[in-house]
C-alpha cells in the first residue's frame, strides 16, 4: 500500500518519540510491503520560532494532502508562564483540529498485565480495565466566545454546543459501543449546565436507533470519582471537550504511566494520531522519554486510517514484549533494573518487527 503520512513532531520530547514511531512504522512497511512517504511539517512552538505561527498554512496543506497525520507533542514553558503571550503553541493544535474537522478524540485506557503493579491504584480495582473515551474535540468552551470586559477585570469563556455537533459525536459512541460490550456512558453536568441538558436530550433521542446499547447518564463529578474507584465498570464513554480533556488525563494513570496511552482524532476524512501526554519539556533532548504512547498511536493509525489490522496487532505485540522483557524507559523502571533510552526502545521494537 502507498501511504503518505504527515509527520508533525512538534515540541519538547515530540521529536524524540516521533523518531521511534517512524522506526517502527518503517519496519512494518518493510515487513508488509508498504511504501511510506513521510511528510515532515512544522507545528507548535517550533513553528512559532520558524515562521511566527503555530499551525502554518504550509503545514495544513501537507496534512490535507496526506492519508494520516502522526503527531508528537505541543507546548513550551516559555508560553505557559506568560499569560499575555499573543500566540501560543496550543493554538496550533486547536486550529489544526478545527481545520481538519477532527471532532472526535478517541482515547482508550487499558492495562498491561506486566505493568499492573506500576499503577498507583490497587491491582484488584484496575484489573481488566479496557475503556474508551470519545471526547468531543472541536466545540464547547475550547471554541466558544471568550473575552474580557469591565476594563479587563472580568473574563468569560462560553460553552456552546449544537444538536448536530452532539449527534455526530454520540453516533461514533453508539457505533463503537456496538463493536464492544454495548455499554455507553454519557458524561455531563445536566444538573447544572444547559449545554449538558442538550447533550442528554440529544443522546436520549438517539437511543431508539440503538436498542441493543445500554446507555447510562452520569454527572462528570461522579465519573471522576468512579473512574479511579471502579474503572473496569466502564466501557465506552462520550463527553464534551473540557470534561474529556480532564477525565482522560485522570484515566491515564490507571495504566501506570502517562507515557503509555495513545489517541486518535477523527472526523471527516483524515485521522490524526498522537500520544495523550504533553511535551514534557524537562526531558526534552535527553533521550529518556517513553516512546510507547506514540508507537501505540501509530498502531491505531494502521488500524483506523488504513484498515491494516495485522500491522497494528504486530506493533501491539512487540510493545507487550518490550514491557515483559523490561526494555523500558526510566518511568517504568523499578529498583536496580536498567533504564533504556528512548532510542534504544525504538531500536528494540523495530528489530523485533523485522
Ligand atoms: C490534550 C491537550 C490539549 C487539549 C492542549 C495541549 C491544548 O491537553 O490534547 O489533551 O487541552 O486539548
Ligand atoms: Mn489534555
Amino acid at each position: 500500500m502507498q501511504l503518505q503520512i504527515a509527520l508533525l513532531a512538534g515540541d519538547g520530547i515530540g521529536p524524540e518519540v516521533i523518531d521511534q514511531a517512524v522506526k517502527v512504522c518503517d519496519a512494518i512497511a518493510q515487513k508488509f510491503n508498504h511504501d511510506i512517504q513521510w511528510m515532515p511539517a512544522l507545528t507548535g512552538a517550533a513553528a512559532i520560532d520558524a515562521v511566527g505561527e503555530p499551525y502554518p498554512d504550509e503545514t495544513h496543506e501537507i496534512c490535507v494532502n496526506s492519508d494520516a497525520v502522526l503527531f508528537g507533542a505541543i507546548g513550551h514553558p516559555r508560553f505557559d508562564n506568560d499569560p499575555s503571550a499573543k500566540v501560543r503553541p496550543e493554538q496550533g493544535l486547536l486550529k489544526m483540529r478545527k481545520k481538519l474537522g477532527l471532532f472526535a478524540n478517541v482515547r482508550p485506557t487499558f492495562t498491561f498485565p506486566s505493568l499492573i503493579d506500576k499503577s498507583p491504584l490497587k491491582q484488584e480495582r484496575i484489573e481488566g480495565t479496557d475503556l474508551v473515551f470519545l471526547r468531543e474535540l472541536t466545540g464547547g468552551i475550547y471554541f466558544g466566545e471568550r473575552g474580557r470586559k469591565d476594563d479587563g477585570d472580568t473574563a468569560f469563556d462560553t460553552c456552546t454546543y449544537t444538536r448536530k455537533e452532539i449527534q455526530r459525536l454520540a453516533k461514533k459512541g453508539f457505533d463503537l459501543a456496538m463493536t464492544r460490550s454495548k455499554k455507553l456512558c454519557c458524561v455531563d453536568k445536566a444538573n447544572v449546565l444547559e449545554s449538558s441538558r442538550l447533550w442528554r436530550e440529544t443522546v436520549q433521542a438517539m437511543e431508539k436507533d440503538y436498542p441493543e446499547v445500554e446507555v447510562a447518564y452520569e454527572f462528570v463529578d461522579a465519573v471522576a470519582m468512579r473512574l479511579v474507584q471502579w474503572p473496569n465498570s466502564y466501557d465506552v464513554l462520550i463527553t464534551e471537550n473540557l470534561f474529556g480533556d480532564i477525565l482522560t488525563d485522570e484515566a491515564s494513570v490507571i495504566s501506570g504511566s502517562m507515557g503509555l496511552m495513545p489517541s486518535a482524532s477523527v472526523g471527516a476524512d483524515i485521522g490524526l494520531f498522537e500520544p495523550i501526554h504533553g511535551s514534557f519539556p524537562q526531558a526534552a533532548g535527553k533521550d529518556i522519554a517513553n516512546p510507547l504512547a506514540t508507537v501505540l498511536s501509530a498502531a491505531m493509525m494502521f488500524e483506523m486510517s488504513f484498515g491494516l489490522n495485522e500491522e497494528g496487532a504486530l506493533i501491539r505485540k512487540v510493545v507487550d514484549q518490550s514491557l515483559a522483557e523490561g526494555i523500558v524507559t526510566e518511568d517504568l523502571v523499578e529498583g536496580e533494573a536498567k533504564a533504556y533510552k528512548t532510542s534504544e526502545v525504538g531500536d528494540y521494537l523495530a528489530a523485533k518487527i523485522s
